[in-house]
């Protein structure tokens, strides 16, 4: 008789529900399951696949950089560096109450941010859940969405004396819409829309100025509000980041999608020559570093996985970059690995796997459940399997999901790392050092996300790579959208580039 054995514990899942596991585990005993063995021998191949040398990291590094220089040189390039009109640092002294909208990946969020000056604030949000419908569908109805929740939310706010919400007749409060999509800027308040990436698809956007499609959406609503200027996340997180803690050069999300910012100078963008900005004048970039490498496919590491996740996608060619590193597409490359097995007949035999064949159905939190999970038995992932996709598995292929989603993880985190170090090489931070503020499901809620980075940075730079250093950054789509609508509204009052 075989021996089973028993398991019993609890997972806290995605979704944030705790759910008890009481489980058998029969090791390579009624089902004919993969043995030890095979496992080990399979998981060495997926290491080849997956690992970056340093050596290798240094050549993506350098190629990164070159992509950042030309995006700054010429217009339209895949990576675009593009200008934002957000002129310098704050400095610490930007004050009052400033409304922020921030249509993300997955929520959108409505703030309202009171600035008090010296770095603190008070926020007051209430976030909601966007449909697949809506990011599918007509563009102009999404953002008539977005408006009509800030009514919702202003009128609460007005209505209530406690909020401190108050307005003259008349008056507009200063409105930041953060859209954390590439698009390109002529002005702070304008953004033509490039594509959209992290899976929407919402027609009648692309190519169109999404800061006047959401200002008929506001006049429609009859807001008293002054879209005062379109920010991407990263930017808002790289000016948060700042005005809590100076030392803060650039920013960076690993959430659904993956991109950058810094704070660049104004003479070292060609492409704006003709817009006769003071050469001194430093202008925040927002990178779009996500398109690295798109439709080329020259530099990256991409094994047949992230081919068929980025072929299936409904932008193929596109985002190259971000397609191996961010949390929309971590857990379908572990997938796609999964079910390769299957059909090669190594992985659940007699076993049905249907439920493990729907393409996004291992979401990446499971990976960082998976890489958490702190019981011998790996009880969690008995529990995912069991629950989730109805297999049952053995401690061999525990362990080898285990360590492929490792595997999956560390590689995301090290290319990561060598997007920093094209900007911290490109703007010679390396002596110095810099913070690095960083937001984002992947960075907040993926265990090791982090030192995996920082491990990068040494692998790229030697010691000297301890210098960069990332840290939790502010609410930056919130409070940093909040704080450049009031810098943007100082700097038009004085009459500085009023025009953009
Ligand atoms: C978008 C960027 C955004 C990033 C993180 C990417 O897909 O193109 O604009 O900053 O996701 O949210």
């Amino acid at each position: 008789m075989p021996v089973s054995r028993r398991g019993s514990g609890s997972i806290v899942l995605p979704s944030g529900v705790t759910m008890a596991i009481h489980t058998r585990t029969h090791d390579e005993e009624d089902l004919p399951h993969a043995t030890k063995k095979t496992m080990a021998d399979h998981l060495r191949k997926y290491e080849s696949l997956f690992t970056l040398t340093p050596q290798r990291m240094r050549m993506i590094v350098d190629a990164f950089r070159e992509t950042l220089e030309l995006g700054l040189a010429k217009p339209k390039q895949t990576v675009p560096m593009i200008p934002t009109f957000v002129f310098g640092w704050p400095n610490g002294q930007e004050v009052g109450d400033l409304l922020a909208v921030d249509l993300g990946g997955t929520n959108l969020r409505v703030c309202l941010v009171t600035l008090q000056g010296e770095g603190k604030f008070e926020i007051t949000q209430t976030k909601y859940r966007l449909t697949e419908e809506q990011k599918q569908e007509d563009g102009q109805k999404l953002f008539d969405f977005c408006a009509e929740c800030l009514k919702t939310f202003v009128e609460t706010h007005l209505a209530d004396e406690a909020s401190g919400l108050k307005l003259q007749p008349g008056e507009k409060l200063p409105l930041g819409f953060t859209f954390s999509y590439p698009c390109s800027q002529e002005r702070i308040d304008h953004g033509e829309l490039i594509r959209w990436t992290k899976g929407f698809g919402a027609a009648n956007t692309e190519g169109q100025d999404v800061a006047e499609m959401f200002r008929k959406s506001l006049a429609k609503y009859d807001l008293p509000v002054e879209l005062t200027a379109l920010i991407n996340d990263t930017t808002g997180t790289l000016i948060a980041s700042h005005y809590v803690n100076p030392k803060t050069k650039i920013a960076v999300i690993f959430g659904t999608g993956c991109n950058a910012a810094y704070m660049e100078n104004v003479g070292a963008i060609p492409k704006i020559k003709n817009l006769g900005i003071d050469d001194d004048a430093s202008m925040a970039i927002n990178c779009e570093w996500g398109a690295f490498d798109s439709f080329e496919h020259e530099h990256l590491p991409r094994t047949k996985y992230d081919v068929i996740v980025d072929e299936s996608s409904n932008k193929p060619g596109e985002q190259a970059f971000e397609k191996l590193i961010s949390g929309r597409y971590l857990g379908e490359i572990l997938r796609l690995v999964i079910c390769e097995l299957i059909d090669e007949g190594v992985l659940f035999l007699g076993q049905n796997t249907y439920k493990l064949e729907v393409p996004y159905v291992l979401d990446t939190a499971f990976l960082s459940l998976m890489e958490s999970d702190p019981t011998d038995e790996l009880l969690m992932i008995i529990g995912i399997f069991t629950h989730f996709f109805a297999v049952e598995t053995t401690l061999a292929e525990r362990q080898f999901f285990r360590a492929l989603a490792k595997l999956i993880g560390r590689r995301a985190a090290r290319l990561s790392a060598c997007g920093i170090a094209a900007i911290v090489s490109k703007m010679d931070y390396l002596e110095e050092g810099c913070l690095v503020g960083a937001d984002g499901s992947l960075y907040n809620k993926y265990p090791g996300f982090a030192d995996r980075v920082h491990e990068g940075l040494v692998d790229i730079f030697g010691d000297k790579g301890r210098n960069i250093v990332t840290h939790h950054a502010e609410d930056g789509s919130g409070v940093g959208s909040a704080i450049i609508a009031a810098m943007t509204k100082t700097r038009k009052a004085a009459g500085l580039y009023a025009n953009v």
